[in-house]
């Protein structure tokens, strides 16, 4: 939670602040509560902290820049922003970054918890220090105050203080720092949040997130915990804080973001989620490329490379057992994953929400493999649940999104995404990426495992970017937003799905509260009758999924009954079924339609209408679909 993003560069401030905002703009998603920044040029100094959106203080800062002499190029300019989720402390100005020492003399912004803060606040305010805000963060410039006035004599006095802060904070952080006295530098920290640095020529940057720095640099040092930095316009030095002897500096590897500008930016989209709900066949396609190797003479001997997984293959063969581990939106890709590595794998499979697996007793067994999903690869349980799985000595692998991420760093092997940067916070293209992901991970230890499967699957799979695109065409998108204009004004909403589509019925859900902020409960249609069917009346409809398939009608035929004693409780319901099936429309009040695939992919498919679902209801209430209230999409915090 929380973007920041600073700059140093021999730059006019103007620009300096421009970089800055843009930087805001793209890490917004991390939060919105206030926003705020400090740049200094040529002894020219803007401070400025706005409630709300970054657009606010954008305005605000332009009528700074208006009103105050134009400064062209100098030595340098430097400038630290940041956008704020709260945690400790109501939205307020008062309240959002930077935070300042007593007389304004040093700058921090920071993402992340002090856990301490409260005692170091009580010393603080007994040695003198007036406290503005209500934050944990503000203990920071008040500790740099503190220890610069006691190194005072030292010509190292900024290094020490800053060292002796970092050694003094218990929690975690990502941290920049500007000192007024030194505005040639730009010291940052790094524990347990994000933090990566951008190399420029002449200029450099900071960032948690490297996708504020798309359209700057490509290149760039990600810190690893314990570790800070002193940077400046043509200079990174980095060493360790936590290690007990005076080590040297830390000589870092530079990585090549694979990240452009367009994929960052809305296009002709009103929105990014919707920009990004109409990327679903393109992320499929990222997702296989060059991991499906198709036979076309003969299609059984088609198969699966996964790189990323080649240095545990020996390990996956003799896996017993796989754990899955997620938040949010991945955690019920997991979902869908157990039913595929069962059906497909043939391999035992339990999946946990990262934030419980974390404090839970948990009997580990010898051969287990545990794959951690995270679009962001930041979210702090699943972090803290993969440390907890190193610990007892087994083998992780990373599904992630984002390259050099905290989760591709420390798990032992990995297949990313490779879907490029998800901006709207309630995720839609990560989810399909990591669905498309799966069902090739499945399919890859079905192969080593040499376990029997429907070797249409990776036909299948590999064509199902044609019908992604049918379900996006004009007249379906626009049927599903009068559904969801009809809908809008709903209180509560049931989503149900059985067997691979339950897993897409609680996605589903998720999207309306995220996007709508209308209640919506995810249920198994076998449970209706030992609970939900209590809730419903004309008021409350259903959304359920009602596909069918070659194979097995069971299910449906099952769901049909669950759906007839919704219908016999006068409940609206609103179906996706397949193409074809005219079985539903007795049944019905509105009907998707979606082409029919094999059962284990039908998650890729039946979750696009939701998503547009969510989407329209959100649009037709007025709300910022790409920034639903309270919520961040790096949740980087417990
Ligand atoms: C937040 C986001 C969700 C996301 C979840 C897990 O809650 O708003 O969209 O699914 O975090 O994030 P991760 O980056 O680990 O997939």
């Amino acid at each position: 939670m929380c973007g920041i993003i600073g700059y140093i560069s021999g730059k006019s401030q103007k620009e300096n602040i421009e970089v800055l905002i843009e930087g805001l703009k793209a890490l917004e998603y991390r939060g919105y509560d206030s926003a705020g920044l400090v740049s200094i040029s040529n002894e020219n100094l803007i401070y400025k902290k706005s409630l709300g959106q970054v657009k606010n203080l954008e305005a605000d800062v332009n009528k700074i820049l208006n009103s105050s002499p134009v400064f062209g190029e100098g030595d340098y300019s430097i400038g630290i922003a940041h956008t704020r989720w709260a945690t400790h402390g109501v939205p307020s100005e008062l309240n959002s970054h930077p935070h300042t020492d007593c007389n304004e003399n040093i700058f921090v912004i920071h993402n992340g918890i002090i856990e301490n803060y409260k005692e170091l606040k009580n010393i603080l305010e007994k040695g003198g220090h007036i406290f503005k805000s209500q934050t944990d963060t503000e203990v920071i410039p008040h500790l740099l105050e503190k220890f610069l006035k006691e190194n005072n004599n030292n010509s190292n006095k900024f290094d020490l203080s800053f060292l002796e802060t970092l050694k003094i904070i218990k929690g975690a952080f990502a941290i920049a720092v500007i000192f007024k006295e030194l505005p040639e530098m730009i010291y940052v920290a790094k524990l347990s949040s994000p933090l990566v640095i951008g190399i420029g020529e002449n200029e450099n940057y900071i960032a948690s997130d490297p996708s504020a720095l798309i359209g700057n640099t490509k290149k760039v040092i990600y810190l690893k915990d314990g570790e800070y930095a002193k940077v400046s316009k043509n200079n990174v030095n980095i060493f360790n804080f936590q290690s007990q002897s005076v080590e040297g500096e830390i000589k870092k590897e530079i990585t090549e973001l694979e990240w452009d500008i367009e994929r960052a930016q809305k296009g002709d989209y009103p929105d990014f989620m919707m920009k990004e709900i109409c990327e679903a066949s393109e992320v499929l396609k990222k997702a296989l490329m060059g991991r499906i190797k198709i036979d076309q003479n003969n299609p059984g001997n088609s198969f699966i490379k996964l790189g990323g997984l080649e240095s545990i293959e020996e390990e996956l063969k003799s896996a017993k057992r796989i754990i899955i581990l997620g938040c949010g939106t991945s955690y019920y890709a997991g979902m869908v994953a157990e039913y595929l590595f069962k059906k497909v794998s043939k391999i035992p499979t339990e999946v946990f929400l990262a934030s419980e697996f974390r404090y839970r007793e948990e009997v580990f067994v010898p051969d287990t493999i545990v794959i951690a999903i995270s679009q962001s690869g930041e979210t702090a349980d699943t972090i803290a649940a993969i440390k907890k799985c190193h610990d007892n000595n087994l083998t992780v692998i990373g599904i992630v999104n984002v390259v050099g991420s905290t989760i591709s760093r420390i798990t032992d092997s990995g297949v990313y995404n490779h879907a490029g940067p998800e901006i709207g916070v309630a995720s839609t293209k990560a989810f399909i990426s990591q669905l498309s992901v799966l069902a090739l991970v499945s399919l890859y230890i079905a192969q080593i495992k040499n376990k029997s499967f429907d070797k249409n699957l990776i036909s299948e799979l590999n064509n199902l970017g044609d019908k992604m695109d049918a379900i996006l065409k004009e007249e379906n998108i626009s049927k599903i937003k009068s559904f969801a204009e009809k809908y809008s004004n709903k209180k509560d909403f049931l989503y149900l799905g059985r067997n691979f589509n339950y897993p897409v019925a609680l996605e589903g859900a998720l999207k309306l509260k995220e996007i709508s902020y209308i209640h919506a409960e995810g249920y198994a249609g076998g449970e209706m009758k030992h609970g939900p069917l209590a809730m419903i009346d004309e008021n409350f409809p259903t959304f359920a999924i009602a596909t069918r398939n070659k194979k097995d009608n069971v299910i449906q035929d099952k769901l049909f009954s669950n759906l007839e004693e919704i219908k016999a409780r006068k409940g609206e319901i609103l179906c996706i079924a397949t193409e074809g099936d005219e079985n539903i429309n007795h049944i019905t009040n509105d009907l998707i339609y979606i082409p029919e695939t094999l059962e284990e992919l039908e998650p890729l498919l039946v979750i696009i209408p939701m998503q547009l679902f969510a989407y329209y209801v959100g649009k037709a209430k007025n709300l910022d679909v790409d920034k639903p209230r309270n919520l961040a999409k790096s949740v980087t915090v417990e």
